[in-house]
C-alpha cells in the first residue's frame, strides 16, 4: 500500500483502504478502481490523501487508529451531540435544558483509551480517510486522538488521561455556537470576522462550566487551548506557568491537525512540513518540550508515503521505528540519476544517521506527476 495525494493519483488505481463518510459508514470500499470522476469528487470532499494497492509495496499493511466499530461510534457521537448545540437557537450558553456531554462522551472516551493502549504504533493520523460535513467533528476526534496517546506516552495517570482526552475531544465546543458561514469562509477573515470566531474559546469554556460532571481541567482546555505561553493568544494573553499542561497539549495538536487537513481556504500539509512551521513557532509560543515530545512519538513521515533522501535514492515508507518514528526504513526502488532499480532494497534510517529526507513525492516511476 501506497500513499498518494489525491492529486498525483492516475485513474485506473484501487483504494487501498477504504474511505468513510460523514456518519463512519463506508463511502469507497478497499480495491475500489478510481476514474477521473471519482478523483475529483474525493479533492471535492476534502480528501487529500489516501492509500491505493502498489505493486512495489503490497506487504506494506496499513492499520487504522481505531476499530472500525469504535470509530464508526465515535465518530457519529461526536457529530449527534454537537449537532444538538449547534441546533439550539440560543445563543448564549444558557441553555434550559444542556445536553449532558459527559453522559454521552466518558464511555466513549474509556473505549478509547482502552484501544490506544493496546496499540504501540507511532502516531499516524493519516490511516483514517474521511469526508466530513463539517470540519469541527473530525477535527475534535483526530485532537482527541493525538491527545491521548500523547498523554499515555507521557505517563499520565487514567483519571488524568480522562480529563485531557475530554478536554481536547470538546476543545472547540464553543465553535458549535459560532455562525457555519464565518467558520467555512473561504479567504481571509476580517478583522471584526476574526474576533467573533475567537470568542469560542470563552463560549466553550461557559458551556462546559455549566454542565454536570465535566472536570474543571477539561474545561479549561477549551478556555486556554489559544493561549501561547509568550503572551501573545487569547482569550485572556495569558503566559507561561498560567496555561494548564493540558491546554499545552491541545494548543500543539489543534494546530498540527488544523495544518494537516484540508480546509476551505488552505490545502492539507504532510505532517513534516506542519511539524517545521510548528518548530518555526516553537520559542514563543509553545511548550518546547511538549513539542520535542510530540515530535518524537508522531510518524511525521507515515507508512506509505515516497521520500528522497540525500543520497539520491528514491523510495517508499514501509516501517517505522517505534522508538524514532521521524527515521523510518525506506524501500529504495529509484535512483535520482539513473531512474528505476531492478531489485528494491531497503535503508533503515535509525541505523543511518548521516542520510536525510531531503523530499517527499516527487518520483515519476510511483506516478507522482499527473496534473
Ligand atoms: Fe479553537
Amino acid at each position: 500500500m501506497r500513499l498518494v495525494s489525491t492529486r498525483s493519483c492516475k485513474p485506473g488505481a484501487k483504494l487501498g483502504k477504504p474511505i468513510y463518510n460523514e456518519v463512519g459508514q463506508v463511502l469507497l470500499g478497499k480495491d475500489v478502481e478510481l476514474t477521473e470522476r471519482l478523483l475529483h469528487r474525493l479533492e471535492e470532499y476534502g480528501v487529500h490523501y489516501f492509500y491505493i494497492e502498489d505493486p512495489l509495496t503490497e506487504d506494506v499493511v496499513i492499520e487504522g487508529v481505531l476499530s472500525d466499530d469504535l470509530r464508526r461510534e465515535a465518530t457519529q457521537t461526536v457529530r449527534s451531540e454537537f449537532r444538538k448545540l449547534m441546533n439550539d437557537t440560543l445563543k448564549t450558553t444558557k441553555s434550559v435544558n444542556p445536553p449532558d456531554l459527559a453522559n454521552s462522551f466518558r464511555p466513549l472516551i474509556h473505549s478509547v483509551i482502552d484501544e490506544l493502549t493496546q496499540t504501540s504504533q507511532a502516531m499516524i493520523m493519516l490511516t483514517d480517510m474521511h469526508v466530513t460535513d463539517h470540519y469541527l467533528y473530525q477535527h475534535s476526534l483526530n485532537v482527541c486522538l493525538y491527545a491521548t496517546q500523547l498523554g499515555m506516552s507521557y505517563g499520565y495517570n487514567r483519571n488524568d488521561l480522562y480529563m485531557l482526552s475530554l478536554g481536547a475531544l470538546m476543545h472547540d465546543i464553543g465553535k458549535t455556537k459560532i455562525s457555519r458561514e464565518l467558520l467555512l469562509k473561504p479567504g481571509k477573515l476580517t478583522a471584526d470576522e476574526y474576533e467573533e470566531v475567537k470568542k469560542h474559546a470563552e463560549i466553550g469554556f461557559d458551556i462546559l462550566r455549566g454542565m454536570p460532571n465535566i472536570p474543571l481541567l477539561s474545561a479549561h482546555c477549551a478556555f486556554q487551548h489559544h493561549e501561547r505561553l509568550d503572551g501573545s493568544g487569547y482569550p485572556r494573553g495569558l503566559k507561561g506557568e498560567d496555561i494548564h499542561d493540558f491546554a499545552r497539549w491541545v494548543g500543539i495538536v489543534d494546530v498540527f491537525d488544523a495544518m494537516t487537513t484540508h480546509r476551505v481556504y488552505r490545502k492539507a500539509m504532510l505532517p513534516h512540513e506542519a511539524v517545521d512551521i510548528l518548530y518555526a513557532g516553537s520559542m514563543d509560543h509553545f511548550d518546547r518540550d511538549k513539542l520535542s515530545w510530540f515530535r518524537d512519538k508522531i510518524a511525521i513521515y507515515p507508512l506509505g508515503i515516497e521520500v528522497t533522501l540525500s543520497t539520491g535514492e528514491i523510495g517508499v515508507v514501509v516501517d517505522l521505528n517505534a522508538n524514532i518514528p521521524h527515521r523510518p526504513i525506506v524501500r529504495i526502488v529509484e535512483l535520482e540519476e539513473s531512474g528505476p532499480i531492478a531489485v528494491p532494497y531497503e535503508v533503515d534510517l535509525s541505523k543511518k544517521l548521516s542520510v536525510m529526507i531531503t523530499d517527499v513525492n516527487r518520483s515519476k516511476l510511483l506516478g507522482n506527476q499527473r496534473r
